[in-house]
């Protein structure tokens, strides 16, 4: 039995949070944060949104375009650093509830960035060894909840939103993800972090930025080197290269030492920031609407977070005909 990605689905809250928000209240400039981060604007959720209802919506929009029965889901996954609760009950359980979702296996997945490229290896796997067929993969986030706003290094970098796919089982190899890596090094567990409730400090994400920024660009190229040599493939087999969202500069600088062509890179960082887990799946249901990614299409995914966790991709987009 293969895994096969059937279908993509994203929310995007409506409020926009453009740069002159930032600048109206701490000491930075629009010039700053565009040079720096690439960043234009993000997406913020309501007072009364919770992460589980952003993932919410982009899972139905995923389960709609799958065309199959809500009740066939039999394992819901989520990925989030920002969960309605803190460990109990998982985003996944408040996600499967609202969906009408109420014996599949649900849990969440705690990968920082890199949660939705786990969500897919673990959907993978659950599919090839038979014990699920159709898996909700979800990256929902709630950022603004946890972002430290007196903190003008980080708190302009990050955004709002969710992503959702369907990952279901297929007989046939050609509609079949071809592989997913996924690896993590708790050393460096101090370049991002949130304090946990014991350590005094409030709940909010740190980030060592310029150090994780090195670290990023070097993991995030190495990934895509490994996972397209152990498949034997090359740059040429990819349709679209989408990387994980968090700054226009390691985009670019992964993308150029790959040697990526302009019309293979996807980026979204510009209009929605860096939405974590969300990131990916937001990135490539942005391509599906826009008619950019196509049935057969052969994706390439590579992501980097706090862990440190990283992974990487390669996807056939197979739609059910
Ligand atoms: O999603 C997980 C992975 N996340 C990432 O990979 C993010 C990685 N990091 C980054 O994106 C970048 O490191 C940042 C955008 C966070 C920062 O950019 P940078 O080029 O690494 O800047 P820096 O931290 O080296 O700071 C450069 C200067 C400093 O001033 P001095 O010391 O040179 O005088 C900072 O104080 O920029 C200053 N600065 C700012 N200036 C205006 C820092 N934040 C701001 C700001 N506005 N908001």
């Amino acid at each position: 039995m293969f895994a096969s990605f059937r279908s993509i689905g994203a929310y995007i809250p409506e409020d926009i949070r453009t740069n002159q928000w930032f600048c109206d209240r701490m000491d930075t400039t629009d010039d700053w944060i565009v040079k720096r981060t690439g960043i234009n604007e993000r997406r913020i959720a309501t007072s009364t949104q919770a992460t589980s209802d952003l993932g919410v919506e982009a899972a139905k929009i995923a389960i709609e375009r799958a065309n199959i029965d809500i009740q066939d889901i039999d394992l819901v996954l989520c990925a989030t650093i920002s969960p309605d609760y803190l460990c109990m009950p998982s985003t996944a359980c408040l996600i499967a509830d609202k969906l009408g979702i109420h014996e599949a296996m649900a849990f969440d997945i705690s990968a920082a960035c890199t949660g939705f490229v786990y969500a897919l290896s673990i959907a993978k796997a659950f599919i090839e060894s038979g014990m699920k067929k159709n898996v909700l993969i979800i990256g929902a986030e709630k950022l603004s909840s946890i972002v430290d706003y007196s903190d003008r290094t980080t708190c302009m970098l990050f955004g709002d939103g969710a992503g959702a796919a369907i990952i279901s089982a297929t007989e046939n190899k050609d509609e079949a993800i071809i592989d997913v890596r996924c690896s993590a090094d708790g050393s460096q567990k101090d370049l991002l972090l949130t304090p946990g409730v014991e350590s005094g400090e409030k709940q909010f994400m740190q980030m060592k930025g310029n150090e994780t920024f090195k670290v990023a660009v070097r993991t995030l190229t190495s990934d895509v080197l490994k996972i397209l040599e152990k498949n034997n493939m090359s740059n040429d087999d990819i349709d679209l290269f989408i990387p994980h969202q968090a700054n226009y500069r390691i985009i670019k600088a992964v993308g150029d030492a790959l040697e990526f062509k302009d019309e293979q890179k996807v980026l979204t960082v510009n209009k929605y920031g860096n939405t974590s887990s969300a990131s990916i799946p937001m990135a490539i249901n942005d391509c599906y609407e826009s008619g950019r990614l196509k049935s057969g299409d052969t994706l390439l995914l590579d992501a980097f977070g706090g862990g440190l966790t990283w992974g990487s991709a390669l996807v056939k987009f197979s739609p059910k005909k």
